[in-house]
Protein backbone atom coordinates (compact mmCIF):
# COMPACT_ATOMS: atom_id res chain seq x y z
CA UNK A 1 0.00 0.00 0.00
CA UNK A 2 1.58 3.54 -0.86
CA UNK A 3 0.30 6.46 0.49
CA UNK A 4 0.77 10.35 -0.04
CA UNK A 5 0.77 12.36 2.90
CA UNK A 6 1.03 15.82 2.30
CA UNK A 7 1.75 17.70 5.57
CA UNK A 8 4.09 19.40 8.24
CA UNK A 9 7.30 18.85 9.48
CA UNK A 10 8.11 20.25 13.12
CA UNK A 11 11.22 19.83 15.42
CA UNK A 12 9.44 19.74 18.49
CA UNK A 13 11.18 21.32 21.60
CA UNK A 14 9.34 19.23 24.31
CA UNK A 15 9.41 20.85 28.55
CA UNK A 16 8.41 18.14 30.86
CA UNK A 17 7.18 20.65 33.52
CA UNK A 18 5.40 19.90 37.00
CA UNK A 19 2.10 21.50 35.35
CA UNK A 20 1.10 23.64 33.02
CA UNK A 21 1.85 27.43 33.15
CA UNK A 22 -2.07 29.42 32.97
CA UNK A 23 -1.77 32.64 31.00
CA UNK A 24 1.35 34.93 32.24
CA UNK A 25 2.70 32.18 34.46
CA UNK A 26 6.02 30.66 34.86
CA UNK A 27 6.56 27.31 35.61
CA UNK A 28 9.96 26.23 36.09
CA UNK A 29 11.60 22.57 36.96
CA UNK A 30 11.37 21.34 33.84
CA UNK A 31 13.71 19.05 31.67
CA UNK A 32 14.02 19.62 27.82
CA UNK A 33 14.18 16.65 25.16
CA UNK A 34 14.15 17.56 21.20
CA UNK A 35 12.07 15.29 19.04
CA UNK A 36 11.27 15.34 15.32
CA UNK A 37 7.28 16.42 14.81
CA UNK A 38 4.52 17.75 12.62
CA UNK A 39 1.44 16.52 12.40
CA UNK A 40 2.22 15.58 8.53
CA UNK A 41 5.46 13.89 9.58
CA UNK A 42 4.08 11.86 12.54
CA UNK A 43 1.50 10.49 10.88
CA UNK A 44 3.99 9.74 7.51
CA UNK A 45 5.88 7.62 10.17
CA UNK A 46 2.92 6.24 11.73
CA UNK A 47 1.69 4.82 8.42
CA UNK A 48 5.16 3.43 8.00
CA UNK A 49 5.82 1.40 10.86
CA UNK A 50 2.55 0.03 10.81
CA UNK A 51 3.30 -1.45 7.54
CA UNK A 52 2.71 1.07 4.36
CA UNK A 53 4.77 2.78 1.81
CA UNK A 54 4.71 6.08 2.41
CA UNK A 55 5.98 9.68 0.83
CA UNK A 56 5.84 12.85 2.40
CA UNK A 57 5.45 16.08 0.74
CA UNK A 58 6.53 19.30 2.99
CA UNK A 59 9.02 21.75 3.42
CA UNK A 60 12.19 22.48 5.83
CA UNK A 61 14.45 25.66 6.31
CA UNK A 62 17.90 25.29 5.19
CA UNK A 63 19.21 25.13 8.62
CA UNK A 64 20.65 22.83 11.50
CA UNK A 65 16.82 21.44 12.56
CA UNK A 66 16.05 20.31 9.21
CA UNK A 67 18.19 17.17 9.50
CA UNK A 68 16.90 16.76 12.93
CA UNK A 69 13.51 16.69 11.76
CA UNK A 70 13.58 14.22 9.48
CA UNK A 71 15.69 11.87 11.08
CA UNK A 72 13.35 9.22 12.11
CA UNK A 73 11.22 9.63 8.71
CA UNK A 74 14.83 8.69 6.95
CA UNK A 75 15.83 5.74 9.38
CA UNK A 76 12.33 4.16 8.57
CA UNK A 77 12.53 4.45 5.04
CA UNK A 78 9.73 7.45 4.54
CA UNK A 79 10.24 8.20 0.66
CA UNK A 80 11.43 11.93 1.40
CA UNK A 81 12.12 12.95 -2.20
CA UNK A 82 8.83 15.09 -2.16
CA UNK A 83 10.34 17.07 0.77
CA UNK A 84 11.87 20.40 -0.58
CA UNK A 85 14.24 22.74 1.29
CA UNK A 86 13.37 26.57 2.14
CA UNK A 87 16.17 29.02 1.06
CA UNK A 88 14.38 31.77 3.33
CA UNK A 89 12.13 30.13 5.93
CA UNK A 90 13.42 27.99 8.68
CA UNK A 91 12.00 24.42 10.13
CA UNK A 92 8.49 24.51 11.69
CA UNK A 93 8.82 24.31 15.41
CA UNK A 94 6.55 23.11 17.92
CA UNK A 95 7.25 24.51 21.61
CA UNK A 96 5.42 21.60 23.95
CA UNK A 97 5.02 21.55 27.83
CA UNK A 98 3.50 18.05 29.11
CA UNK A 99 2.76 17.45 32.25
CA UNK A 100 2.97 14.68 34.47
CA UNK A 101 -0.20 13.44 33.93
CA UNK A 102 0.49 13.06 29.95
CA UNK A 103 -1.49 16.26 28.87
CA UNK A 104 0.27 18.77 26.68
CA UNK A 105 0.34 22.52 25.69
CA UNK A 106 1.50 22.96 21.94
CA UNK A 107 2.36 26.19 20.17
CA UNK A 108 3.39 25.96 16.78
CA UNK A 109 5.54 28.54 14.19
CA UNK A 110 5.16 27.31 11.15
CA UNK A 111 7.91 28.69 9.27
CA UNK A 112 9.04 26.82 5.76
CA UNK A 113 5.27 24.74 6.47
CA UNK A 114 3.61 27.93 5.38
CA UNK A 115 5.73 27.99 2.02
CA UNK A 116 4.22 24.84 1.33
CA UNK A 117 2.15 25.86 -1.98
CA UNK A 118 0.07 24.72 -4.54
CA UNK A 119 3.44 24.37 -7.13
CA UNK A 120 5.05 22.25 -4.88
CA UNK A 121 2.18 18.94 -5.16
CA UNK A 122 2.25 17.07 -8.47
CA UNK A 123 -0.80 17.51 -10.85
CA UNK A 124 -2.47 14.28 -9.90
CA UNK A 125 -2.05 12.41 -6.63
CA UNK A 126 -2.08 8.72 -6.74
CA UNK A 127 -3.04 6.30 -4.26
CA UNK A 128 -4.15 7.03 -1.10
CA UNK A 129 -3.74 10.38 0.66
CA UNK A 130 -3.71 11.56 4.40
CA UNK A 131 -3.62 15.49 4.95
CA UNK A 132 -3.80 17.83 7.59
CA UNK A 133 -4.41 21.44 8.52
CA UNK A 134 -0.52 22.60 9.49
CA UNK A 135 0.32 23.77 5.78
CA UNK A 136 -1.94 26.88 3.81
CA UNK A 137 -5.35 25.50 3.29
CA UNK A 138 -4.94 26.65 -0.40
CA UNK A 139 -2.35 23.73 -0.36
CA UNK A 140 -4.50 21.17 1.16
CA UNK A 141 -7.89 21.98 -0.70
CA UNK A 142 -5.08 21.42 -3.66
CA UNK A 143 -4.16 18.05 -2.98
CA UNK A 144 -7.50 16.97 -2.04
CA UNK A 145 -8.93 18.67 -5.79
CA UNK A 146 -5.57 16.19 -7.01
CA UNK A 147 -6.23 13.33 -5.30
CA UNK A 148 -7.56 10.55 -7.42
CA UNK A 149 -7.56 7.36 -4.48
CA UNK A 150 -8.74 7.61 -0.97
CA UNK A 151 -8.55 10.61 1.20
CA UNK A 152 -7.88 10.95 4.42
CA UNK A 153 -8.32 14.31 6.14
CA UNK A 154 -7.55 15.11 9.66
CA UNK A 155 -8.92 18.50 10.37
CA UNK A 156 -6.20 19.55 12.73
CA UNK A 157 -5.89 22.06 14.22
CA UNK A 158 -9.42 23.04 13.10
CA UNK A 159 -9.56 25.63 10.46
CA UNK A 160 -12.10 26.84 8.28
CA UNK A 161 -12.21 24.19 5.06
CA UNK A 162 -14.39 24.34 1.18
CA UNK A 163 -17.51 22.58 1.67
CA UNK A 164 -16.08 20.27 -1.59
CA UNK A 165 -13.30 18.71 0.66
CA UNK A 166 -15.54 18.02 3.28
CA UNK A 167 -17.65 16.32 0.57
CA UNK A 168 -14.23 14.89 -0.96
CA UNK A 169 -13.22 13.22 1.63
CA UNK A 170 -13.29 9.52 2.37
CA UNK A 171 -12.62 9.69 5.82
CA UNK A 172 -12.76 12.61 8.24
CA UNK A 173 -10.61 11.98 11.82
CA UNK A 174 -11.19 15.03 14.16
CA UNK A 175 -11.01 15.47 17.82
CA UNK A 176 -13.67 16.73 20.29
CA UNK A 177 -12.75 20.07 20.02
CA UNK A 178 -12.49 20.22 16.32
CA UNK A 179 -15.83 18.21 16.13
CA UNK A 180 -17.51 21.07 18.23
CA UNK A 181 -15.87 23.51 15.96
CA UNK A 182 -17.22 21.94 12.56
CA UNK A 183 -20.36 20.88 13.69
CA UNK A 184 -23.00 19.44 11.39
CA UNK A 185 -20.54 20.47 8.31
CA UNK A 186 -18.69 16.98 9.06
CA UNK A 187 -21.48 14.72 8.27
CA UNK A 188 -22.75 16.12 4.85
CA UNK A 189 -20.32 14.42 2.58
CA UNK A 190 -21.55 10.93 3.08
CA UNK A 191 -17.96 9.57 4.29
CA UNK A 192 -16.65 8.52 7.30
CA UNK A 193 -16.64 10.57 10.08
CA UNK A 194 -14.24 9.34 13.40
CA UNK A 195 -14.11 11.58 16.60
CA UNK A 196 -11.25 10.85 18.75
CA UNK A 197 -12.13 11.26 22.97
CA UNK A 198 -8.65 10.73 24.41
CA UNK A 199 -8.65 7.96 26.67
CA UNK A 200 -12.73 7.44 26.24
CA UNK A 201 -11.44 5.75 22.56
CA UNK A 202 -13.21 7.12 19.32
CA UNK A 203 -16.66 6.87 17.49
CA UNK A 204 -17.04 6.37 13.70
CA UNK A 205 -20.30 8.67 11.82
CA UNK A 206 -21.62 7.72 8.47
CA UNK A 207 -24.61 10.56 7.67
CA UNK A 208 -24.52 11.81 11.48
CA UNK A 209 -25.35 8.37 12.56
CA UNK A 210 -22.35 6.16 14.57
CA UNK A 211 -21.79 3.39 12.75
CA UNK A 212 -19.17 2.19 15.15
CA UNK A 213 -17.21 3.21 17.93
CA UNK A 214 -14.40 1.60 20.66
CA UNK A 215 -12.44 2.18 23.67
CA UNK A 216 -8.75 1.79 24.40
CA UNK A 217 -6.56 -0.51 26.06
CA UNK A 218 -5.91 0.81 29.70
CA UNK A 219 -2.36 2.40 29.97
CA UNK A 220 -0.32 4.87 31.83
CA UNK A 221 0.15 8.25 30.01
CA UNK A 222 3.31 9.67 29.99
CA UNK A 223 2.82 11.64 26.63
CA UNK A 224 0.00 12.32 24.74
CA UNK A 225 2.20 14.08 22.20
CA UNK A 226 1.64 11.88 19.27
CA UNK A 227 -0.78 9.87 19.97
CA UNK A 228 -4.06 11.08 17.72
CA UNK A 229 -0.83 11.14 14.77
CA UNK A 230 -0.75 7.65 15.49
CA UNK A 231 -4.68 6.94 15.72
CA UNK A 232 -4.66 8.89 12.01
CA UNK A 233 -2.26 6.69 10.11
CA UNK A 234 -3.14 3.63 11.74
CA UNK A 235 -7.26 4.10 10.68
CA UNK A 236 -6.06 4.91 7.22
CA UNK A 237 -3.93 1.58 7.42
CA UNK A 238 -6.33 -0.54 9.17
CA UNK A 239 -9.29 0.54 6.43
CA UNK A 240 -7.12 0.54 3.23
CA UNK A 241 -6.18 -3.15 4.65
CA UNK A 242 -9.99 -4.11 4.62
CA UNK A 243 -10.34 -3.92 8.27
CA UNK A 244 -14.68 -3.85 9.27
CA UNK A 245 -14.74 -0.21 11.21
CA UNK A 246 -14.87 -1.22 14.82
CA UNK A 247 -11.88 -3.46 14.28
CA UNK A 248 -10.20 -0.65 12.34
CA UNK A 249 -11.27 1.93 15.71
CA UNK A 250 -10.09 -0.68 17.82
CA UNK A 251 -6.63 -0.99 16.34
CA UNK A 252 -6.47 2.89 15.62
CA UNK A 253 -7.32 3.69 19.37
CA UNK A 254 -4.25 0.60 20.31
CA UNK A 255 -1.71 2.89 18.56
CA UNK A 256 -2.58 5.85 19.95
CA UNK A 257 -2.83 4.68 23.44
CA UNK A 258 0.97 3.38 22.62
CA UNK A 259 2.07 6.32 21.42
CA UNK A 260 0.69 7.99 24.65
CA UNK A 261 2.63 5.84 26.67
CA UNK A 262 6.16 6.89 25.42
CA UNK A 263 7.85 10.47 25.39
CA UNK A 264 7.27 12.69 22.54
CA UNK A 265 5.60 12.55 19.14
CA UNK A 266 7.40 10.15 16.72
CA UNK A 267 9.90 8.49 19.07
CA UNK A 268 6.11 7.28 20.96
CA UNK A 269 5.24 5.83 17.52
CA UNK A 270 4.57 2.06 17.66
CA UNK A 271 5.10 -0.82 15.09
CA UNK A 272 2.43 -3.09 13.95
CA UNK A 273 3.73 -5.84 16.15
CA UNK A 274 3.34 -3.31 19.49
CA UNK A 275 -0.01 -2.63 18.60
CA UNK A 276 -1.21 -5.63 18.28
CA UNK A 277 0.62 -7.20 21.26
CA UNK A 278 -1.45 -4.10 23.57
CA UNK A 279 -4.38 -5.64 21.42
CA UNK A 280 -3.48 -9.23 22.67
CA UNK A 281 -3.22 -8.08 26.56
CA UNK A 282 -6.41 -6.22 26.45
O1 LIG B 1 0.13 16.32 16.79
C1 LIG B 1 1.32 16.56 17.47
C2 LIG B 1 2.18 17.52 16.71
O2 LIG B 1 1.55 18.77 16.66
C3 LIG B 1 3.54 17.76 17.31
O3 LIG B 1 4.52 16.86 16.86
C4 LIG B 1 3.83 19.21 16.94
O4 LIG B 1 4.89 19.34 16.02
C5 LIG B 1 2.52 19.76 16.39
O5 LIG B 1 2.55 19.93 15.04
NA1 LIG C 1 3.81 10.36 22.96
Amino acid sequence: MNITVVGSINLDFVASAPSLPAPGETVTGATLMRHPGGKGANQALAAEKLGAEVALIGRVGDDGMAGVALALMEDFGVDLAGVEVDIAAPTGVALIAVDPSGENQIVVAAGANHMVTPEQLPARIEGPLIVQLELPIATVEAAVGRAVGFVCANLAPAAPVSEALLRRADLIVVNEVEAEFYGDLLHHGGGRVVITQGARGAEMYQRGVKIAWASPPKITAVDATGAGDAFVGAITVALLDGMEPAEALKFACAAGAVAATRAGAQPSLPTRDEVEALLAKA
